[in-house]
């Protein structure tokens, strides 16, 4: 093998950078020629792939999103838009492909194993930790200091003005990143995706800790659970107290990636391109207990990563 490729695809993460420059990194010191392909599958199919030298990929550990632009390529789907960026990247001799993204990224990487032969290897790109096979997403450990960091400053005025806030995080139909920025907040309920929520019930805990004399109450939203300003809306009548709404939105996504995100986004990289050069391909890679494992693609979409429950027992239990 002589030629790799790199993209990132769908929504962008913190250190997506980190993990394209220890891919490349490990690629140079194998003397391997690495080319960065452009906004992700769109790039791929309007030949915008360019050949990276070891200056493209310095001084990037620490910038958010990711240098090579990423995009959603909906058309990807279709074998005839495939059959395009595939002759594309067989024109210029590239024989491996590493692809940062979510599992519908990986579908895409999958389908180009399947039709060109083309060795892939995933990597779990996305805020939303909800990928099966790994504990751990790139740029979610980033998305969720912030989330928290958020937290601690809307809890503030919340105190002064004892109101009750429900916040809006990301996750998309996960709950991952709310229950855990429900945990390292001290929030005193979450709402996610795989476990529901009764309006009714809400509303009594909430009336119950003002009676409590409790100040405020910090109740973090799962996207995927329903639209907070929605949910509040329901609320309103039926508690003691004045509601608003913070949604976090793409500050999410942005900023420099946390030191725990650059490490496990530097081991992922290095390990997909070490993974290539020994022969391996169609796999993911993820990090369990801490050590980097490889599962077929296709564990992303066939399997569904569960909430812990212990976990969500543990939050529900001290936000009483
Ligand atoms: P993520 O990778 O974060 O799950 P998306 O689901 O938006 O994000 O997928 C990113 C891109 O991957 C899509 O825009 C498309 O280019 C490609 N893709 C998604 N699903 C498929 C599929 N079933 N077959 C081929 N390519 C796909
Ligand atoms: O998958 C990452 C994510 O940030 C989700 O949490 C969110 O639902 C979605 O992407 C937002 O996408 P967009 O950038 O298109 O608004």
């Amino acid at each position: 093998m002589k030629r790799i490729a790199i993209l990132t695809s769908g929504g962008d993460s913190p250190a997506m950078n980190a993990a394209i420059r220890a891919a490349a990194k490990v690629a140079f010191a194998n003397g391997l020629r690495v080319f960065g392909i452009r906004r992700g599958y769109a790039g791929m199919y309007l030949n915008d792939i360019f050949e990276m030298n070891p200056r493209d990929v310095s001084g990037i550990i620490d910038r958010g999103g990711t240098f090579l632009l990423t995009a959603r390529f909906p058309e990807f789907k279709q074998k005839e838009f495939r059959e395009r960026a595939i002759k594309n990247l067989k024109d210029k001799g590239i024989e491996a492909l590493v692809v940062i993204g979510g599992d519908g990224s990986y579908r895409g990487a999958n389908d180009i194993f399947i039709e060109s032969g083309i060795k892939v290897v995933g990597l779990p790109g996305t805020i939303d930790n909800d990928i099966a096979g790994t504990d751990y997403t790139i740029g979610y450990d980033t998305a969720l200091n912030t989330a928290v960091d958020a937290i601690s400053k809307i809890r503030d005025t919340a105190t002064s003005h004892e109101r009750t806030y429900l916040i809006e995080v990301m996750g998309r139909s996960a709950g991952y990143l709310a229950l855990y920025t429900c945990m390292a907040s001290g929030g005193d309920g979450v709402l996610i995706p795989e476990r529901g929520y009764n309006i009714e019930e809400i509303a009594s805990f909430i009336n119950e800790r003002k009676l409590d004399g409790k100040l405020h109450s910090i109740i973090v939203v799962a996207e995927g659970v329903g639209n907070a300003i929605d949910i509040a809306k329901e609320l309103e009548s039926k508690v003691s107290t004045e509601i608003r709404v913070t949604t976090l939105g793409h500050i999410q996504r942005g900023g420099t990636p946390s030191a725990l995100d650059r490490i496990n986004s530097t081991k992922m990289g290095a390990h997909a391109v070490e993974k290539l050069i020994n022969g391996e391909s169609g796999i993911m890679i993820g990090i369990e207990s801490n050590k980097i494992v490889t599962y077929p693609i296709s564990h992303a979409w066939e399997y569904k990563k569960d909430i812990d429950e212990d976990d969500y027992r543990i939050t529900m239990t001290l936000a009483k």
